[in-house]
């Protein structure tokens, strides 16, 4: 939660308005509710100004400064809320605190306290002394808004604050601080904690397919494996436009579950074939498919992990086929191309994501140059690469590339 933008930017009026908290979450709102206190919008102004670090801090930069120390605070308060039940509870209107509090087990003072500085952050709108009501931002916390936050707030408030919390091993060794701290690499803390992969599940399934997926061309594919598919929305996106088309999900077997249900309901589930196990077993990723994908998987795992599995999809793939890896790219230089440009909210939001990397797994955003060198390692040639503009946090470009015989 940014606790600055929350406050200085309430995407509700800030005035009584009987209708504010039933309007649609929009994207702004999700960004609210998604980005952590670390974006705040910086104080240096866009324009090249040589001095503009020199200046001595004023009151602005103290409250900005207090803002991001404190937003951990308010995204914990989210996540708690979130957990006990509050925004469903808030959904058709707004409610007493006492009443609150008796619906969901909480401490009828201790849940007054927490809601009055929520909604003094501007995350909640006050309707009366102990009266309460969801802003746009806090509705996208109920379990049926569509493309609910609820899963993410709960995996931010439980594993990710948890790996936060040990990030100076992080910065010391180099190395992610969540299996120092778990005992376990996040995929297998996950495979052994079946409410903690669900709800990592539902989480990336509020993600969209990334738009680049649109540019590449799959007219007449009649296979698609999808390596890694989570829930299977990239595969129920292209079964859904290519109705001759058949797809095989591989993912691990705790997902596997979630992904048939999704894909049933999106009446594509008999057209697709899934394949429980790790895609790094030799012989996990089925041969001769027209096309793999992998979409927001290689940015899990360092290069000889990510190596590995380019090499599992090379062994599988026909001299015809075609791999579609669909990733954000890390930027070579600074955004805009300017040093003194000021980032824009998606590029920080997507800078938080490549810092949720560092703590969590082994991945990292990587830049073109470093894309193509590793698909060439594992024997794959780019051969284009589509740009979608950059939307949200997430990766907008395919990189298609198709192997190379071994030289
Ligand atoms: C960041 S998510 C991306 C999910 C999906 N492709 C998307 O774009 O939203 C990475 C996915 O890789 C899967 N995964 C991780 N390790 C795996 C393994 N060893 N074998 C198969 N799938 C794995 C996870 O379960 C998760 O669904």
């Amino acid at each position: 939660m940014t606790a600055s933008r929350a406050a200085r930017e309430p995407a509700a009026p800030d005035t009584p308005h009987d209708h504010a908290d039933k309007r649609q979450p929009g994207l702004a709102d999700r960004a609210a509710v998604t980005a952590s206190g670390a974006a705040p919008e910086p104080a240096a102004p866009d324009t090249p100004d040589d001095h503009a670090d020199k200046h001595q801090p004023g009151l602005a930069d103290r409250a900005a400064l207090f803002s991001v120390l404190t937003g951990g605070w308010l995204a914990q308060a989210c996540y708690a809320i979130t957990e006990l039940g509050v925004p469903d509870l808030l959904a058709a209107g707004p409610r007493d605190a006492d009443e609150l509090a008796a619906a969901c087990g909480a401490d009828a003072r201790a849940l007054h306290r927490t809601l009055g500085a929520l909604a003094a952050a501007g995350l909640l709108r006050r309707t009366g002394p102990r009266a309460y009501a969801l802003t746009p931002v806090t509705r996208l916390l109920c379990s049926d808004t569509p493309r609910s936050a609820r899963d993410t707030a709960l995996m931010f408030g439980e594993e990710v604050h948890g790996a936060f919390g040990g990030i100076r091993h992080t910065l010391r060794t180099g190395r992610p601080a969540f299996p120092e701290l778990a005992g376990a690499s996040f995929y297998d803390y996950l495979g052994d904690h079946p409410q903690a992969a669900a709800t990592f599940q539902a989480a990336m399934g509020t993600a969209a397919v990334p738009a680049a997926l649109a540019l590449c061309d799959l007219a007449g594919v009649r296979s698609l494996v999808d390596v890694g598919g989570g829930d299977g929305a990239l595969l129920a996106a292209v079964l859904a436009r290519h109705p001759e088309a058949r797809g095989t999900l591989v993912e691990l077997p705790q997902s596997i579950g979630p992904a048939r249900a999704r894909l049933t309901a999106a009446g594509c589930a008999d057209r697709v074939d899934f394949a429980p196990g790790s895609f790094f077993e030799p012989g996990a990723v089925p041969a001769g498919a027209d096309v793999y994908t992998l979409s927001r998987v290689l940015h899990n795992w360092d290069d000889e992990r990510a190596g590995a599995l380019l090499r599992v999809i090379r062994q599988a793939i026909g001299p015809d086929g075609r791999l579609l890896v669909l990733e954000r790219l890390e930027d070579d230089g600074p955004p805009g191309g300017s040093p003194t440009a000021r980032p824009g909210a998606a590029e920080a939001r997507a800078k938080l994501i490549d810092l949720l990397m560092l703590v969590m797994v082994e991945g990292y955003d990587r830049t073109l140059e470093q894309y193509e060198k590793l698909l060439a390692a594992a024997g794959f040639a780019v051969r284009a690469v589509h740009t979608a503009p950059l939307r949200g946090a997430h990766a907008e470009r395919a990189i298609e590339a198709v192997p190379v015989a071994a030289g």
